[in-house]
């Protein structure tokens, strides 16, 4: 059952220059109940009166790490939170990624990339062969990367002008791992004979999921995505996160997802 609690500002960091991860005091029981993908509803004042979805980064026995950058109101509000603030704070929600694959490659695009260090940590620690691809606009946007670097086998970071040191997008990377992957449908040495089909792992932009899932379906390999949506109460109750479904139901991204199988998707826009 998610937690609504008043919670404390443990750490507040700036990441980058458009990046701050605030690390709140939840407590043992929202703690112990969180799975990597899930999210925290957040109220950002009294004078808004919905909350502000945001993705869970990391989190230990009574704390959870959130990332965000400045979009509007709400979470300019939240940038201006300092360690000792209080914050109203609902969760966990959603259903997150299943890290129980053996082989993992994460991928994040943006402001996509701190739910799957949550996700990359998670796995890694479990015994999976974790991967992770990362994409960002430029070196000024790039955050959480010594993070992933410990607890992957691999990193690549990718971005829109090269700053980063290679310039392109982070599905180029994901279209590399896929032709490099031999355990996807033939034995390979370095598995003992076993063939390990990875899972791809994803959040970010829909156009950058779109084509993560379509890379995916070409390599037959699992995808799982993590979609955004506007929401209201973060907990079913208001259709307005409501999404399409390839089988043409509609779903709701906060009780049913964020994290859903690629092809359960309707990604016509
Ligand atoms: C499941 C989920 C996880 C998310 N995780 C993160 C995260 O880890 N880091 C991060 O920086 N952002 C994340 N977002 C996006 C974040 O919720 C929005 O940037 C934020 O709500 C914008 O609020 P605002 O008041 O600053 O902007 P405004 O535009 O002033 O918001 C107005 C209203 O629209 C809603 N809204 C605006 N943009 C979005 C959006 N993209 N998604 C959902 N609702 C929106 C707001 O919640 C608010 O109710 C996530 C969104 C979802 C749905
Ligand atoms: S936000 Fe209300 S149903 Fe999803």
């Amino acid at each position: 059952m998610p937690v609504q609690k008043i919670c404390t500002v443990a750490e507040a960091v700036r990441l980058n220059e458009y990046a701050y991860a605030l690390t709140l005091e939840v407590g043992e029981e929202m703690a112990a109940q969180t799975s990597c993908g899930q999210f925290v509803h957040i109220k950002c004042g009294e004078e808004r009166l919905l909350r502000r979805p945001i993705s869970i980064c990391s989190w230990d026995k009574t704390t959870l790490r959130v990332v965000f950058e400045v979009r509007g109101e709400g979470t300019e509000w939240l940038s201006r939170r300092k360690v000792g603030d209080e914050l109203d704070v609902l969760g966990p929600l959603g259903h997150g990624f299943d890290s129980s694959a053996k082989k993992i490659l994460v991928v994040g695009g943006g402001i996509g990339v701190p739910p799957m260090l949550g996700v990359a940590k998670a796995a890694a620690a479990a015994g999976a062969e974790v991967h992770a691809a990362l994409g960002f606009r430029d070196q000024g946007h790039r955050m959480l990367t010594d993070e992933f670097a410990e607890c992957c086998r691999s990193m690549s970071v990718i971005s829109d002008d090269g700053t980063t040191g290679r310039k392109g997008f982070v599905t180029e990377l994901v279209e590399e791992f896929l032709q490099n992957t031999p355990c996807v449908s033939v034995d390979c040495a370095s598995c003992s004979g076993k063939p390990v089909p990875p899972v791809v792992m994803a959040c970010g932009p829909k156009g950058m999921l779109k084509a993560v899932a379509k890379a995916c379906a070409a390599h037959g390999v699992e995808c799982l995505v993590s979609l955004e949506e506007r929401m209201g109460c973060g907990v079913g109750a208001c259709l307005v996160c409501a999404c399409d479904m390839a089988d043409g139901s509609r779903k709701h991204v906060c009780k049913d997802g964020p994290v859903f199988n690629a092809k359960e998707v309707d990604w016509n826009d």
